[in-house]
């Protein structure tokens, strides 16, 4: 079993948390070099640095972003290029979408295409390339800005318009498109929401017979064996240093972890718990209780349920798509992994069934509310248990 790490999408914390590392570092140095000053002097000394520091070093203030502070990006992770970087640089997210519209030039040619959630412009820079009519690059962050930018300096002006705002409030320039293009999904493909942004501007802007891409995506789940790391993420909680942490314990089991899983973790089949046809569905369609049965293809311990999706562009000549699935290759959605209270002793061929209740928060629809039930009656473990899980 790989070693796992951490992380988030929505809420980059970890570059939120990069910035205060840098800001402590330099202040360390500082203090070490001011070390032998009386508290005048350091005063003085700081004075001068803010301002001399200021007046050499600060970047001109054409550069986009320059200004901005940790404070704007805690609450505006997609406002940084850091998040960016990582999702461009997750190739097989961006090369699915890249071979779906290069590979199916027929569906762009002369058409109108809306970019919802631009981001960079990557997904419009690839649709003006296949030949669109125009693109409409929508994107709420201050990335818009650089967005405007990049489609600038690489020529495409004329056929993509950068706008700057949120789908469920600004207008667009035009009335109707032909095909919207976005890439919406979240850790356990729905945490986030973003899926009910690209429902709004389906319904606010696609054209009768339009075209959504991706416009399938589908949840599964399986079971693995995971002792190691159960024991580290959440029975560590019961004695820390000789003191019981308990209430910890109970508040970590009910956080889905976002990781990577082994394959060779994988105890059972893989059971489609739903797919969402985006060009159809409807908003309340997010929210869903699917039955499961998993069953057992070898005789082990089962500690966790995962879950993962696929997405799929059927639209095309040829079907294409990728798997965030442990068999795929891994992006940076990874898996969501959700730990049992009980340790499942399970043996081949025996089945683990259940349901899985998912629907968005009622106080904040980004997060996810999540209820599982499951029941086995085995040879060697009979058990039957709700739980509860919040992604947030
Ligand atoms: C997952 S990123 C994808 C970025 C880009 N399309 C790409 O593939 O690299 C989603 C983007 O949608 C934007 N976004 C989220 N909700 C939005 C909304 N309601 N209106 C406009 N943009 C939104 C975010 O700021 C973010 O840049």
């Amino acid at each position: 079993m790989g070693k796992r790490k951490g992380g988030n999408k929505g809420v980059d914390a970890s570059s939120f948390t990069r910035l205060n590392i840098d800001s402590c570092e330099r202040t360390s140095k500082d203090s070490a070099a001011l070390a032998k000053t009386s508290l005048e002097e350091v005063e003085e000394v700081v004075e001068e640095r803010t301002e001399s520091s200021f007046s050499d070093s600060a970047p001109p203030s054409s550069i986009i972003g320059s200004d901005k502070t940790s404070a704007d990006y805690y609450f505006d992770s997609y406002s940084h290029f850091g998040i960016h970087e990582e999702m461009l640089k997750d190739t097989i997210r961006t090369k699915a979408y890249q071979n779906a519209i290069y590979h199916n030039t027929f569906l762009f040619k002369d058409k109108v295409v809306l970019d919802v959630g631009a981001g960079t412009g990557i997904l419009s820079l690839f649709c003006a390339k296949a030949g669109a009519k125009h693109v409409y690059a929508l994107e709420c962050s201050q990335m818009a800005d650089m967005a405007k930018e990049i489609v600038e300096v690489n020529g495409y002006s004329n056929v993509i318009t950068v706008v700057k705002g949120k789908v469920e409030e600004i207008d667009l320039p035009v009335s109707h498109v032909d095909i919207i293009i976005s890439e919406w999904m979240g850790y356990f493909l729905l945490f986030e929401n973003m899926l009910s942004t690209v429902l709004c501007a389906r319904d606010r802007w696609l054209v009768e017979d339009g075209i959504v891409l991706p416009d399938k995506a589908s949840l599964y789940l399986t079971a693995i064996e995971d002792a190691d790391y159960k024991e580290d993420k959440i029975e560590f909680w019961n004695n820390v240093y000789g003191f019981n942490m308990n209430c910890i314990k109970k508040q970590a089991m009910m956080e889905p972890l976002v990781d990577t899983v082994d394959h060779n973790q994988i105890v059972t089949n893989c059971q489609l718990l739903k797919t969402m046809d985006i060009s159809k569905m409807a908003i309340g369609d997010a929210s869903f209780t699917a039955p499961f049965k998993l069953v057992a293809e070898r005789n082990d311990f089962i500690h966790a349920f995962v879950a993962y999706f696929d997405v799929s562009f059927t639209q095309c000549h040829k079907p294409m798509g990728f798997s965030t699935g442990p068999r795929s290759k891994a992006t940076h959605w990874k898996q969501t992994v959700l730990y049992l209270e009980d340790v499942l002793t399970i043996c081949e061929g025996e089945a683990l069934v259940g349901s899985i209740t998912v629907e968005p928060n009622k106080k904040n629809p980004r997060d996810i509310e999540i209820m599982l039930k499951y029941s086995l009656s085995g040879q060697r473990s009979q058990v039957s248990r709700t739980q509860y899980y919040k992604m947030r």
